[in-house]
């Protein structure tokens, strides 16, 4: 089974990403053959500043070194080191409704937010299709939001394989885990770059207790019981703690006597103890620069020969070959 997942690097990243895709993506390398990329060109989509793209995308292959993904078992790249992506999304414009981009809610969620429509921001979803369909994946883990892009995939690669009257691409499934399937920020609302509602993953101490500090909560006073469900730190501390764990919470919200702010260290203290255990590995990919760019260069070798030689039949089976 073929596995295969990206990430912009777009900005920092957060618990969201964290959950609802790259701990699965992780952990995906004993279930397959996984495929893992830094989606640099979809990045160009709001990243429009040289060095913040070039600090995204060391950090976020640092993060991902750090947690385990392994370059030799896995193939790990980033996107523009492998240009074919690029033909191949031109290739597959050709057999992709104006309609069905317009219908696509992410699109439709940016341009409502003020962001400026242009033609990137657009044909994003045809551009992930390529990703997807180079590489014959069969899987594709992501949070909620990116269901309807691989819909969307499948959509492309049926319209492809019709016209030509050929099998040539597989239809690939999204693998959505439900109860990590959006992740809520520290507003409630999902939890996104986008809306300033994130908290990092490996982000300073300060940085992260100030995010955690921030999240949003009812003015129920310390001598209140208070209400787990609706509860944004609660919801928060449900990624990170065992069911013997959420029991004692629920307690302590239904018992008088303490504070927001106390539920609120101890979700600090649980993210701190989460990721700890990454933080020297970060560290040292951190300081060797050569060496992640060096696994990138190699996994970028291993995606482009698969990408090589499925755009050969795609050139053969449409006519650019004489
Ligand atoms: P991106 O960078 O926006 O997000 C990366 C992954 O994180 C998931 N995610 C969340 N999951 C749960 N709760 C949240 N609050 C949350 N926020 C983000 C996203 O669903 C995603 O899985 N288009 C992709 C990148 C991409 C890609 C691809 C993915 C480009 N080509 C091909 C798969 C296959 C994206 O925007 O991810």
């Amino acid at each position: 089974m073929r596995i295969l997942s990206g990430i912009q690097p777009s900005g920092t990243i957060h618990i969201g990403n964290y959950f609802g895709m790259i701990k699965k993506m992780i952990e995906s390398q004993n279930d397959g053959e996984l495929f893992a990329f830094l989606a640099s060109y979809h990045a160009l989509t709001s990243v429009k500043d040289k060095e913040a793209l070039q600090n995204n995308m060391f950090e976020a292959a640092v993060n991902f070194l750090a947690l385990g993904m392994d370059p030799e078992k896995s193939t790990f790249w980033v996107q523009h080191d492998v240009k074919e992506v690029l033909e191949l999304y031109w290739i597959l414009s050709n057999h992709t409704s104006m309609g069905l981009l317009e219908r696509a809610h992410s699109y439709k969620d940016k341009t409502s937010r003020g962001i400026q429509a242009n033609h990137g921001l657009f044909s994003y979803p045809v551009l992930m299709a390529a990703d997807i369909l180079l590489y014959d994946v069969d899987v594709v883990p992501v949070g909620k939001d990116q269901i309807q892009h691989v819909e969307m995939t499948r959509d492309i690669a049926n319209s492809f394989n019709h016209a030509y009257d050929k099998e040539i691409f597989i239809l690939p499934k999204a693998k959505v885990d439900e109860i990590v399937a959006t992740v809520p920020g520290t507003d409630g609302a999902k939890m996104s770059k986008s809306y300033g509602n994130t908290i990092d993953m490996f982000g300073s101490k300060k940085k992260v207790k100030k995010q955690v500090m921030g999240i949003v909560t009812d003015s129920k006073e310390l001598d209140e019981p208070k209400e787990w469900e609706n509860c944004n730190i609660y919801k928060l501390c449900e990624l990170f703690m065992n069911e013997d764990e959420l029991k004692d919470l629920q307690k302590r919200y239904e018992t008088p006597g303490e504070g927001y702010g106390h539920f609120k260290l101890t979700l600090l203290d649980k993210i701190n103890e989460h990721f700890e255990p990454y933080l020297e590995k970060r560290e040292y990919y951190l300081n060797n620069k050569d060496e992640v760019k060096d696994i990138l260069a190699f996994g970028a070798n291993k995606a482009r020969k698969i990408a090589q030689a499925k755009m050969e039949q795609i050139r053969e089976l449409i006519g650019l070959k004489i």
